[in-house]
């Protein structure tokens, strides 16, 4: 069989992984061989191909980003686009697609699924909110990121009596927010699923300010106060319908210095937190679905997305994982809340 292979939207740490263990199995157990696609959808819609075996994927399993390069580009949006993806597979000799990706690029993979195309998902994003899996690679390193960001923000929020608002990324979902305030010893974590009162968060820096201790306010970059929007970093939208967010954490800093009159600060960690090398879990994680995609692709068992299920590695129906976004249940919001202000 030839199996072209794909990552689509944000680059995530994992991605070389999956690549990589997809390949050495698909050749070494089953005889297989591949092509790469190039940058997401746009490499099957404008036949844009890169050799893929053995030799190109030795070494990158430690390698942040994806050797085949990605883009938010939306074959749906453009005309004649479903067309020349199966002009583009058919010419190419491929029978078969592993698509990596997150709501976006799964979304067209589950479509193209009910097109006829063979198709296989792998779930991708440092967001941890794609639904039917458990975790996402990628969500472990971005927490990590922003946890050891919090450890030396506290350095200079205590030796300046400064409040350190760190804004993180999570659009609709607040799963890194969450993880690394827990895991950080945040003041106050801010997520998309619930609107805040700054009032309120004004409060608790204050009286954390009380201890002789200075506060770390962790704002997911989709966290809104009651009755505001989203903070947008312009009026654009990508391919795929999404704004670009950005801007909460000055927001939330300029509001609380005027309402405590102790300076505040904002850090955006931004791309840092997709940057460079998986953890360990990531790894482990990315690996293990990219061998169960390749036994998927095998048996010919199209239209499903490889998901991790407590610690299993299982198959759940494409169109399972891209239904609805996976939020912050409340009640795990509720667990973190304990420590606020105190
Ligand atoms: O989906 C992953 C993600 O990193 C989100 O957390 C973030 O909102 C978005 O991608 C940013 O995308 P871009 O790098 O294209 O601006």
């Amino acid at each position: 069989m030839r199996i072209g292979v794909l990552t689509g939207g944000g680059d995530c740490p994992g991605l070389n992984a999956v690549i990589r263990a997809v390949v050495r199995k698909g050749v070494a157990t089953y005889g297989h061989e591949f092509v790469g696609f190039r940058d997401g959808w746009k490499g099957p819609l404008e036949g844009l191909t890169k050799p893929l075996g053995i030799p190109e994927v030795r070494g990158i399993l430690p390698r942040g980003g994806t050797i085949l390069g990605s883009s938010r580009t939306n074959p749906f949006k453009i005309e004649n686009g479903v067309e020349r993806i199966k002009e583009n597979l058919a010419a190419q000799g491929v029978d078969a697609l592993i698509a990596i990706g997150g709501e976006d690029t799964l979304g067209v993979a589950t479509k193209l699924h009910e097109l006829g195309v063979h198709v296989i998902g792998v779930p991708k994003t440092i967001d941890n909110d794609l639904g039917a899996t458990d975790y996402t690679f990628g969500f472990d390193t971005a927490v990590n990121i922003a946890m050891e960001a919090i450890d030396r923000l506290h350095t200079t929020a205590e030796s300046h009596h400064r409040t350190l608002v760190v804004e993180v990324m999570g659009r609709h979902a607040g799963w890194i927010a969450l993880h690394a305030g827990l895991a950080g010893g945040a003041n106050v974590i801010l997520l998309p699923e619930r609107q805040f009162d700054v009032e309120q968060v004004a409060g608790y820096v204050e009286k954390r300010f009380q201890h002789q201790y200075a506060p770390i306010v962790v704002v997911a970059e989709g966290a809104q106060p009651l009755d505001g929007q989203m903070v947008l970093h312009n009026q654009e939208l990508d391919a795929f319908g999404h704004v670009r967010l950005g801007g909460i954490g000055q927001w939330l800093a300029e509001q609380l210095e005027a309402k405590t009159g102790k300076e505040a600060r904002t850090v955006v960690l931004g791309h840092i937190q997709r940057g460079g090398t998986p953890t360990a879990f990531d790894r482990v994680l990315a690996t293990r679905l990219g061998l169960q995609a390749i036994d998927a692709v095998h048996e010919g068992d199209w239209g499903k997305m490889v998901a991790m299920q407590s610690t299993d590695i299982v198959r759940v129906p494409l169109a399972d994982a891209t239904r609805e976004l996976k939020t912050v249940p409340l009640e795990r919001y509720a667990e973190a809340e304990v420590f606020f202000g105190s």
